[in-house]
């Protein structure tokens, strides 16, 4: 799928330069300078950014590719959440805020550098004393609280692999992930709380480890009072520290020991268990904060996302403390108590780093300017997005309302698998709205036909990456040949999925996926996972799911459904399949529109052609069809 696109996409290209300031006092200074040094030399790149972190041992070479493996920094030894913590509570940084939550109510936890770590040290002597082991599993299904962030750098203190999964999953969701991870404990709470409503956490676990064998014990952090009853093989969060030193040898982990695993959606209705190593994945997004955020000590840096995906993982927890920032997070939402609920954080909180995704930009935009414009957003010093591609009148709205026309805007493109920020407009270089930006130093990529050849510049085609990068995933759990596949998709290069379009003088424009990945407010969802959970539905013969494009939420999903015989259309069978989908993946896989149908269109060999489907419904020329069945 590398049609030529209008070459119309790369002319009458908006420019913003940021003040000359910017560039002279990042971190980063000339990216040209910068990435002309890492192709002279790649290995001494990531060497000398590695030698800014604490090793227990140094390694013995800084990179061993053989395609489409790669290790990095073999042979040393290191423990990641030293380097975020213990690292900074030996230097001048042990009494500055590591953390600030706000919940609702004007509820507020702040944890300096030392605090967290003596909790991090009590909560992983915890999850010891239950038995988890380095190379253990543990599944960790929490709301936005310390709390959660606290499990993950236990995790990592015990060289337990976490999978963190999004609160916002369903029973059916959490089960599978719960299963193909071979979880042994399970932490997470009894409720989230959004909008001002309990959402039950807890109910969903209960249901998720039925036939979860590998499961011996689930951690309750008990927000709700009365407390809930916990029943055998549960116990409470805090209950379990009471007692615990504070103070936890980090675990020696090798460079290539494994750090986590995180699931993401595929092409299949099994998703996909994104495997990440401990020394790598450090350097990786410790860079990344460091050199595209640019976070200095002063900053108070904010990313929205959730530590249940990638970006909460690398930019909340990872990175940002591994540089030693002062990190905000919050329960709260963007529209509660009213749409001006983030703005009033950025201007109590004096948030300087703004991190978050073009579905929220989209809807802060339909909200009105006027929210904004009622709180002093004087602090912002940058604004960024990550998720999907941020159209130009987004770009527009956010430089304006809410950058003043002053704030770089980083729009980093990356995903799950690469670990780390990939290509963006480094703060202070020249930005083009509707382009993410350049590769940053340390990174290799290009737009190629299917052939692997580039293509010429202003034409559509497929975003790869042509050397491996430290924070590159691994593997797939278990699963070993879909990481191949992404190597050997395009010989030689790693393929990211994305179609792209280069101008003349390098920036890249990510124009969306080109496999069967919907990415709806920010979130990736298989085109599969939502088919085969509506045709788990006894009413359901045969489903066809696809993106349709959304104002606000990038793409909306609809889904086509083939009845089985003996049931009638309806409204009530409608509102039935979404609630199936809803209780089973989870609220952000819940189809916006349903159809009934009596035929899909198929090839002769029976495969489902989401493309005709989605042309059709655009009212689009479905391309070539010669595949298609009678
Ligand atoms: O299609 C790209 C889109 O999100 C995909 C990766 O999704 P995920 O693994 O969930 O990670 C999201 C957060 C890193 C990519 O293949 N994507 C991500 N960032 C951008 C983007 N598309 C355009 N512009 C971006 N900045």
């Amino acid at each position: 799928m590398t049609e030529d696109f209008d070459v119309r996409l790369v002319e009458d290209v908006k420019s913003y330069t940021p003040d000359p300031q910017y560039r002279k006092n990042a971190w980063m200074g000339d990216y040209q300078k910068v990435y002309n040094e890492f192709l002279a030399n790649p290995d001494a790149f990531w060497e000398k950014m590695a030698k800014e972190l604490d090793w227990i041992k140094p390694w013995d070479k800084v990179k061993e590719w053989n395609y489409p493996y790669a290790k990095w920094f073999t042979g040393a030894r290191l423990n990641v959440s030293a380097n975020c913590l213990d690292r900074h509570v030996h230097n001048s940084r042990r009494n500055k805020v590591a953390l600030i939550w706000k919940g609702e109510g004007g509820s507020e936890q702040i944890f300096t550098y030392q605090k967290l770590l003596s909790q991090v040290a009590r909560f992983a002597n915890a999850l010891k004393k239950i038995g988890v082991k380095k190379g253990d599993t543990v599944c960790i299904y929490m709301p936005l609280v310390p709390e959660q962030v606290i499990a993950m750098l236990a995790c990592a203190r015990i060289g337990a692999v976490h999978s963190v999964v999004f609160g916002g999953f369903g029973a059916a969701a959490l089960n599978m992930r719960i299963k193909d991870a071979d979880a042994k404990v399970v932490i997470t709470a009894d409720i989230t709380i959004r909008r001002g409503k309990a959402i039950q956490l807890k109910a969903i676990v209960d249901e998720a480890i039925i036939n979860a064998p590998t499961v011996e014990n689930v951690v309750v952090l008990r927000r709700r009072e009365p407390k809930v009853d916990l029943h055998e093989k549960e116990m409470d969060f805090y209950e379990m520290m009471e007692g615990m030193p504070d103070v936890c040898p980090p675990e020696e982990m090798d460079a290539e020991d494994r750090f986590f695993i995180l699931y993401t959606s595929g092409s299949t209705g099994k998703p996909k268990g994104i495997v990440h190593t401990c020394g790598g994945y450090m350097v990786g997004t410790y860079y990344t904060s460091k050199y595209i955020f640019d976070i200095k000590d002063n900053d108070t840096f904010w990313c929205t996302a959730d530590p249940g995906w990638i970006t909460g993982h690398s930019y909340i927890v990872y990175g940002p403390l591994a540089v030693g920032a002062t990190v905000f997070i919050t329960e709260l939402t963007p529209d509660y108590p009213d749409a001006g609920s983030f703005w009033n954080l950025v201007e109590e909180q004096k948030i300087t780093i703004f991190y978050t995704a073009p579905t929220a930009i989209r809807m802060f935009m339909k909200m009105g300017e006027s929210w904004p414009n009622k709180y002093d957003l004087s602090s912002l010093r940058i604004i960024g997005s990550v998720g999907e591609p941020l159209n130009p009148e987004a770009f527009e709205w956010y430089y304006r309302v809410i950058g003043k026309s002053r704030t770089p805007i980083v729009d980093t493109w990356w995903q799950t698998e690469t670990g780390m920020h990939m290509i963006t407009t480094m703060i202070g270089e020249t930005m083009h709205p509707g382009f993410a930006g350049k590769p940053i130093p340390g990174v290799e990529a290009d737009v190629v036909d299917k052939d692997g050849k580039p293509v010429k510049p202003g034409t559509g085609g497929l975003l790869v990456i042509k050397s491996p990068w430290p924070a590159m995933l691994r593997t797939v759990y278990k699963d070993d040949e879909r990481y191949r596949k992404y190597w050997e998709t395009i010989p030689g290069v790693y393929a990211v999925g994305d179609l792209a379009v280069k101008s003349d003088d390098g920036y890249i424009m990510i124009l969306g996926r080109s496999d069967d990945i919907i990415i709806v407010s920010g979130h990736n969802i298989g085109t599969a996972e939502v088919e085969s959970a509506l045709v788990s539905h006894n009413a359901v013969a045969e489903a066809a799911v696809i993106g349709k494009p959304d104002v606000v939420k990038g793409n909306s999903i609809k889904a086509f459904v083939i009845l089985r015989v003996g049931n009638a259309p309806s409204d009530r069978l409608k509102q039935d399949l979404l609630h199936h989908v809803r209780t089973t993946l989870g609220p952000i896989a819940m189809p916006h529109e349903i159809d009934f149908v009596d035929k899909l269109p198929k090839t002769r060999s029976g495969k489902i052609m989401r493309r005709v489907l989605k042309a059709q419904e655009m009212g689009m020329d479905p391309g070539d069809i010669s595949t298609l069945e009678e």
